[in-house]
């Protein structure tokens, strides 16, 4: 009887370890489906389709990635401040317009880079703001757990604002809630069409802020599927793919 019980108990064990083992998430490498998480909020990069889909150069450029690596992609639209610590566990990989950066590689392993960025700041129409100096001491809005975040918390007297979706912090700019948004410059110059007689959008680099490199976050240590990633992204550099998602996406 006894014994019974113990092989029940280890079928069981077993049976649950090849449910892991052949479950979608965090092993994207054997073939399986990828999970890809991101944020669907973020255009041109990532926003939300016409018929209710994630939809964007990212989604585009994974997609891509996937067929030419045979693997097949699934894409979950999630907080932008919980992709990193989804890796492994709900999501598989993440692209999502993310930024490289050396707090995050604690973390998560990145591909190479897809897209070079900086952050723009968002004014409201012939604001003065113009300077670094101009920044200290505002009412800031971000997207939370950003790299415009990041910026914004090392500026002086500042008082920030995070949102989850970037598009609420540029609303509370209109309402008069926040004196500037800061946020990737292909946002930012989207945000700037949707609302031409409020705002402008000042480049990043009149405030001095860095170039930033995009690349897709990746499991810690998964060297395998690294490679298929780059291997992937790679050919598409090589045979025009990439290009044509830029003029697609960006550049229209
Ligand atoms: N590049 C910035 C970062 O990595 C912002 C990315 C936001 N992306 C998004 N899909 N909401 O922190």
């Amino acid at each position: 009887m006894k014994k019974k019980i113990i092989a029940v108990a280890l079928t069981a064990i077993v049976a649950l370890g090849s449910l892991v083992g052949c479950g979608s998430s965090s092993n994207g490498s054997t073939g399986d489906a990828l999970i890809v998480g991101t944020n669907a909020a973020f255009p041109p990069f990532e926003y939300v389709g016409d018929d209710g889909k994630p939809d964007g150069f990212d989604i585009a450029l994974i997609k891509a990635i996937g067929e030419k690596a045979g693997m097949e992609v699934q894409i979950q639209d999630m907080e932008f401040d919980s992709l990193v610590s989804s890796i492994g566990n709900k999501i598989d990989v993440a692209i999502a317009g993310m930024t490289v950066t050396e707090e995050r590689k604690k973390t998560v392993d990145f591909s190479d880079s897809y897209y070079e960025a900086v952050q723009d700041v968002i004014v409201p129409k012939g604001s003065a703001i113009a300077t670094a100096d101009d920044l200290k001491g505002l009412k800031i809005g971000v997207q939370l757990g950003t790299t415009g975040e990041f910026i914004a918390d090392e500026i002086e007297g500042a008082e920030i604002s995070a949102y989850n979706k970037a598009v609420d912090a540029v609303n509370d700019l209109n309402n008069g809630r926040v004196d500037c948004v800061i946020v990737d410059k292909n946002p930012a110059e989207v945000f700037g069409a949707q609302f031409p007689d409020q705002v402008d959008v000042i480049p990043g680099t009149n405030f001095d802020f860095e170039p930033e490199n995009y690349a897709i976050a990746l499991p810690k240590g998964n060297t395998e599927l690294a490679e298929k990633i780059n291997t992937a992204l790679k050919e598409l550099k090589e045979d025009g793919t990439y290009d044509a998602l830029v003029k697609k996406y960006i550049e229209e």
